[in-house]
């Protein structure tokens, strides 16, 4: 088992082709979409990591306290000699408590789709742990059912936080944690953060800042558009829009013409009234009644779930078998 640069198994020519076909489908349907990933350029995530820091936006902070308080009970429940699979690594942060805390932790593998991000990381990690393997896999972690680097025989345990599994829609989700748990495989073991229902007035204003940055998070992407995909959106003819829905539990995040206009992308043209709107998000709220049929209807089974005194976030050791 050695220790490779990156495990390059996307090229930039994907990542733009991939968008362009994702974007010219979804500003033709009805309603209009595009996907949230493609909301992570380098900018894009600099601008997420920007959000974790905002006052309104309790996830971040609530979740690494959590962590910080029952890292070793996810240890000792994990056991010695695993490799650990960080699927969106991001930048690595919350990882760092999962690295200190497991014992004999046989290597990391961060999964993202952003090379940049990856890299970045995976350099420094190797120099703060000289003796970790680090395995980085380039790749969009919602799509693998299978790692492309070698672990050996290690049992391995996943770790997907942020609640990052309520940006996708509950049958992508489920399909996502199906595939996650192929991947782990026998005796496998994931580490989930997820949102948890609260009053909608604090879900509104974490999507809502005062600072604006969550506005320009989803701004940025009709920028991307225009530099990866020859677009001529004008930023200030478009806003942020985002809401809670009670009824489905999520917050909807688009964004909205603020009049008439037409737009060009990628040499197509698209219509816009005044009003119209393009969801770029959601983000699921669970309870503990949500987060126990979407892990059974995966595979998995939740061995135990660590929360905040104020039942904000949650933190979920799900294993694999039913
Ligand atoms: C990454 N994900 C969990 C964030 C969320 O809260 O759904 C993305 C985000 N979008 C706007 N603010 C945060």
């Amino acid at each position: 088992m050695k220790s490779s640069p990156l495990a390059a198994d996307r090229t930039e020519q994907d990542d733009r082709a991939e968008f362009r076909a994702a974007v010219l489908d979804g500003l033709a349907g009805s309603p209009r979409s595009i996907p949230a990933k493609f909301l992570y350029d380098a900018r894009g995530s600099a601008l997420f990591d920007a959000i974790c820091e905002l006052p309104e936006y309790y996830l971040t902070r609530t979740e690494t306290g959590i962590l910080r308080r029952c890292v070793a009970d996810i240890a000792a429940v994990a056991g010695p000699g695993r490799a650990l699979v960080e699927f969106g690594s991001g930048s690595s942060v919350k990882s760092r408590l999962l690295i200190d805390a497991l014992e004999h932790l046989a290597a990391y593998v961060p999964i993202d789709i952003s090379r940049q991000h990856l890299e970045a990381t995976a350099t420094r990690l190797r120099r703060d742990y000289p003796g970790l393997v680090v395995e980085p896999v380039c790749a969009d972690y919602m799509a693998l059912a299978r790692l492309s680097v070698d672990v050996g025989a290690a049992r391995r345990l996943g770790f997907f936080p942020g609640s990052t599994i309520g940006n996708s829609e509950p049958q992508d989700a489920t399909a996502f944690l199906r595939r996650a748990r192929e991947l782990l495989g026998e005796g496998g073991a994931l580490v989930l953060g997820a949102d948890l229902k609260k009053a909608p007035q604090r879900l509104h204003d974490a999507y809502n800042d005062a600072a604006g940055v969550t506005a320009q998070f989803t701004l940025n992407l009709l920028r991307r558009m225009n530099r990866e995909l020859d677009a001529n959106f004008d930023l200030s003819a478009f806003a942020h829009d985002a809401s809670y829905s009670e009824v489905e539990s999520r917050i909807e995040i688009y964004f909205r013409s603020l009049r008439q206009q037409t737009v060009t992308v990628a040499g197509r043209s698209f219509a816009f009234r005044a009003g119209d709107r393009v969801l770029t998000e959601y983000s699921y709220k669970y309870d503990d009644a949500s987060l126990s049929v979407m892990a059974r209807s995966a595979g998995f089974r939740i061995a135990r779930i660590w929360t905040d005194p104020a039942r904000d976030f949650a933190v979920a050791y799900l294993e694999v078998g039913t």
